[in-house]
């Protein structure tokens, strides 16, 4: 953890739909909150020419349209904080009136400090750094936040760490997955390690497979161009997916610190077994309806025929003790039937049934760890029907379940951000993905990727509103496995 409170917070991009649907909502709930350190200074810049007011009323409308109202606090105090440069990013000269208006925003009179949150196309990555480093932007008491996409593969997520690592030590460079920051995905270690009855049996031993699905519903929603040359695998599945994969698999760390935390997850990542096509499944959804309302098809959002996936499904292998021969099945999708996150660790069944021949219905127990829109843990145990038994023994499977909205009724739910941007302002990296783990996860993306490329694999059609291809169902099927619904 670095050492400093960030004093003023630059916020690149300020003008876009990151910044208006979260980032600024974010910062004004958590200073209704009072956790905003009281001297923080807001600066926005983007390339529109507008003043501080028009930001602030540009801020006023994003915080009524994407903050409850009961969360918003005194909003005039907040917008009070804010103050805006104008700069085109792509050259040098509006810098260092930049880092004048930066200088000026700062209120305490002590040193402080400033935390650089980058919302940008990454085209702008290099050139943006170049001139904070102009314009004496990269000292000391200044910490670099990244906001994804961090390049489209291994080599050009290296030129980007490169850019980065050139003007920031990896201890001041904050890359966000805005999955780290949700409550469930945090509750993942505490389920893991603050209790003991699950470690003894997090193993090959006991666990047969495990399932992770991120299902939306929306389809492009404007994002056009970024996602045709993404796709599923590398919006969804090289960030998100990964960090949930590596949080479920990783070691016990010896302690929550930003260091230990993620040594484990990037042996996890460095594990992932390159994956063969025949393991993978992609789709790109046609009209359809979801949710009861009819929506058109990938290629007609987008106006021409493409080959981007907005499915896929992985049977990916973590190879090392602790993993050998338990599958984790992942899969990702838009225009799917409805929004949910959630990890289904399958246990395996009882060595030896005493019930074995009595037609009891035993089936193995599994736990169910919804992410979202559900917070809720349910382990399935199987448990005796009531009654005199004249026919034999009947078993049926009973949910053990925790809601934890229920359980922890009287907390606030808060956006990922809230607490990605208070940890980045605090300087505390341990959300957050360091270097060699968004490395390890594009070196596996890429071997996928490569395989699609040498089998000429494209992506099967799917009606919207339904789970994917059928070919996607075949994947678990072959294995005895039918994907958690
Ligand atoms: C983003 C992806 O990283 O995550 C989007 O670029 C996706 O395509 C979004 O919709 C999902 O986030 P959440 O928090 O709604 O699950």
């Amino acid at each position: 953890m670095s050492d400093f409170a960030a004093d003023r917070l630059l916020l690149f991009g300020a003008t876009g739909d990151l910044s208006r649907r979260k980032l600024l909502p974010s910062l004004c709930a958590l200073d209704a909150d009072g956790l905003l350190p009281e001297n923080l200074a807001i600066i926005g810049t983007a390339r529109s020419e507008i003043n501080d007011a028009e930001f602030r009323n540009m801020a006023r409308e994003a915080l009524e349209e994407f903050l409850p109202a009961d969360r918003r606090g005194s909003m005039a105090t907040f917008l009070n904080r804010l103050s805006y440069q104008q700069l085109d990013a792509s050259t040098i000269e509006g810098f260092d009136a930049l880092a004048q208006k930066v200088a000026d925003a700062g209120r305490s009179g002590e040193e402080g400090g400033l935390a650089i949150f980058l919302s940008t196309a990454p085209s702008l990555f290099g050139p943006t750094i170049a001139g904070l480093q102009h314009a004496g932007l990269t000292g000391d008491r200044v910490r670099m936040c990244l906001e994804k996409p961090l390049g489209t593969d291994l080599a050009t997520s290296a030129e980007i760490n490169d850019a980065v690592a050139a003007a920031f030590p990896e201890e001041r460079i904050f890359r966000i997955d805005h999955y780290l920051g949700k409550e469930t995905v945090q509750n993942l270690l505490a389920l893991r390690f603050a209790n003991i009855l699950f470690e003894p049996i997090w193993n090959s031993n006991v666990i047969e497979h495990v399932q992770i699905t991120v299902a939306e519903t929306v389809g492009l929603e404007g994002r056009v161009a970024f996602y045709d040359d993404a796709g599923a695998l590398r919006d969804m599945v090289q960030n998100h997916m990964l960090q949930l994969l590596a949080l479920v698999a990783m070691e016990p760390p010896t302690s929550f610190d930003a260091t230990a935390v993620r040594d484990e997850k990037v042996k996890v990542l460095r594990a992932l077994r390159p994956a063969k096509a025949a393991e993978t499944v992609t789709g790109q959804y046609r009209a359809g309806a979801v949710e009861g309302k009819a929506v058109p098809g990938y290629d007609e959002e987008l106006g021409k025929p493409s080959d981007t996936e907005t499915f896929t499904a992985i049977k990916a292998h973590v190879d090392n003790w602790r993993w050998k021969g338990v599958p984790f099945y992942l899969r990702t999708g838009k225009r799917l039937p409805k929004r949910v996150t959630e990890i289904l660790v399958q246990f395996r069944c009882v060595p030896h049934s005493i019930f074995e021949g009595t037609g009891a219905g035993l089936r193995p127990n599994k736990l169910l760890i919804g992410i979202q829109p559900e917070e809720d843990i349910t382990l399935s145990l199987m448990a005796k029907v009531p009654g005199l038994d004249q026919d034999g023994v009947r078993l049926r499977e009973v949910p053990l379940k925790i809601s934890m909205p229920d359980a922890f009724a009287e907390r606030q739910r808060r956006i990922a951000y809230e607490r990605l941007l208070l940890d980045l302002i605090k300087g505390d990296q341990t959300l957050f993905v360091r270097r060699d783990e968004v490395e390890a996860q594009w070196q596996w993306i890429d071997s996928i990727r490569a395989e699609w490329e040498a089998n000429g694999v494209t992506p099967k059609t799917y009606t919207s509103g339904t789970w994917g291809p059928s070919a996607a169902i075949a994947l678990t099927e072959r294995d005895g496995v039918t994907w958690h619904e």
